[in-house]
């Protein structure tokens, strides 16, 4: 019989193009940037050049401005809409023009910290190091136009987390007037019931064409966007990545990166603490245009232990996930809110990725049980239910595409944790 570990190995490399791997195969027959980027984790436990590769492959296809996209269609494939046609972007190799959560250099340090080819990690770790970089700076220049120390999301899709419940209010302002007529794939290959609605994806496609209006030009897009949302789950992870970058900086000699990323990190730490919600106990996006917290309590508030928060906020968000009372932790949507929906992708199922940075974050601020609970209910999932995209949290039934690339890297990551 084979293990978890053989299964999860497995499907990392029937998933694998070669310089870059797939989430899974028919819904996602393309590179994502922040599957990629927890994807190495994976591989690097049983292939470290492969695990390199994976980032690399990425920032070959970073943008002359900084920005690294949410997607590099590598080769075509009409499975998937909106595809490169709709983008339309003009890179040479297509990509979306939106970016996603920049975990980048949280895994960089991760398997610069792991490697047992010390040498081969410095020098792949050299040559990413600026372009990490440049994504952080580009960030801080062209999504934190006030200087707060927090960026905004001008898309969903750039959460990572497209339907979530944040979203529902601060995307009333985003029109569907004169969007071309489309039709959608994601239904065909998984269930309508639990995915977005179609209010929804016209919304998502408002937005794109308004970009794409706009010439894809970066530093134009966050003003002209009416989606102007400050995620603390998404800043966290860029929060995260900047101090571990500036650690791996100062590792290699780069002390002006590291002076720069180091300061980023501090400012957002401080930024963070007025996104913290005292009733809720956890923290709650931003909506930029109205200058008003939105009234969600989504796991993006709990994410937020990912990076360095005050201990009594970490041992608070512990409490929280307690509090949800599922089965199955983390529902990425508290059951006691009617807007739950256990089914529905970002509105109430567990993802393992989530679970990993939570547990991970809660294990650095001393949360030492809520991480293990954590790291516990995400295994007893997959043995469950197997390598899924998605969970009901009350019943663990599994949900979305199968044999999925992220959820099989976590597995590995998880074992390795329990050890
Ligand atoms: C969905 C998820 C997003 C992920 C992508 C590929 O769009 O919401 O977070 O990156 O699928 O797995």
């Amino acid at each position: 019989m084979s293990t978890l570990a053989d299964t999860a190995i497995e499907i990392l490399r029937e998933n694998d193009r070669g310089t870059y791997t797939v989430p899974t195969k028919g819904l996602y027959p393309f590179q994502w940037n922040w599957d990629s980027c927890l994807t190495a984790l994976g591989q690097h436990h049983f292939d470290e050049d492969r695990a390199w590769r994976e980032i690399e492959t990425l920032f070959d296809n970073q943008w002359p401005c900084g920005m690294v996209p949410h997607i590099v269609f590598h080769q075509m494939d009409d499975g998937y809409f909106p595809g490169p046609q709709v983008w339309a972007t003009g890179r040479p190799v297509p990509t979306s023009g939106i970016t996603q959560p920049p975990v980048a250099g949280f895994s960089l340090k991760r398997l610069f910290d792991r490697a047992k080819d010390t040498a081969l990690a410095e020098a792949r770790v050299k040559a990413l190091l600026p372009k990490v970089a440049k994504w952080h700076r580009w960030f801080y220049e062209t999504r934190d136009p006030r200087g707060e120390g927090l960026v905004a999301i001008i898309h969903p899709w750039e959460a990572g987390r497209d339907n979530s419940i944040d979203w529902d209010e601060p995307f009333e302002r985003v029109p569907t007037e004169g969007i071309t007529p489309y039709v959608r794939r994601d239904t065909q290959h998984a269930n309508p019931a639990h995915r977005p609605t179609k209010e929804q994806y016209d919304r998502y496609l408002w937005l794109v064409e308004h970009f794409r209006g706009l010439g894809w030009d970066t530093s134009k897009l966050h003003d002209a966007s009416p989606f102007q949302v400050v995620d603390p789950g998404f800043n966290a992870i860029l929060i995260r990545s900047c101090a571990d970058l500036a650690d791996l900086a100062d590792h290699l000699g780069e002390a002006e990166l590291a002076r720069e990323n180091r300061q980023f990190a501090e400012k957002g730490i401080a930024a963070m603490e007025t996104l913290w919600s005292e009733p809720h106990g956890q923290y709650l996006c931003r909506d930029r245009t109205r200058e008003t917290l939105v009234d969600s309590a989504s796991v993006g508030g709990l994410l937020a232990a990912f990076c360095a928060i005050p201990t009594d906020r970490a041992a608070a968000i512990a409490r929280t996930i307690d509090n949800h009372g599922t089965w199955f932790r983390v529902a990425s949507h508290p059951p006691q809110d009617s807007r739950f929906d256990a089914k529905r992708y970002w509105r109430g199922p567990v993802w393992l990725v989530i679970n990993y940075m939570i547990a991970d974050g809660l294990r650095r601020a001393g949360e030492v049980d809520a991480a293990a609970k954590i790291t516990a209910s995400s295994l007893d999932l997959i043995r469950e239910s197997g390598f899924a995209e998605y969970y009901d949290p009350m019943t663990g039934e599994p949900l979305g595409g199968g044999r999925f690339t992220w959820t099989a890297a976590m597995v590995l990551e998880f074992l390795s944790m329990e050890q």
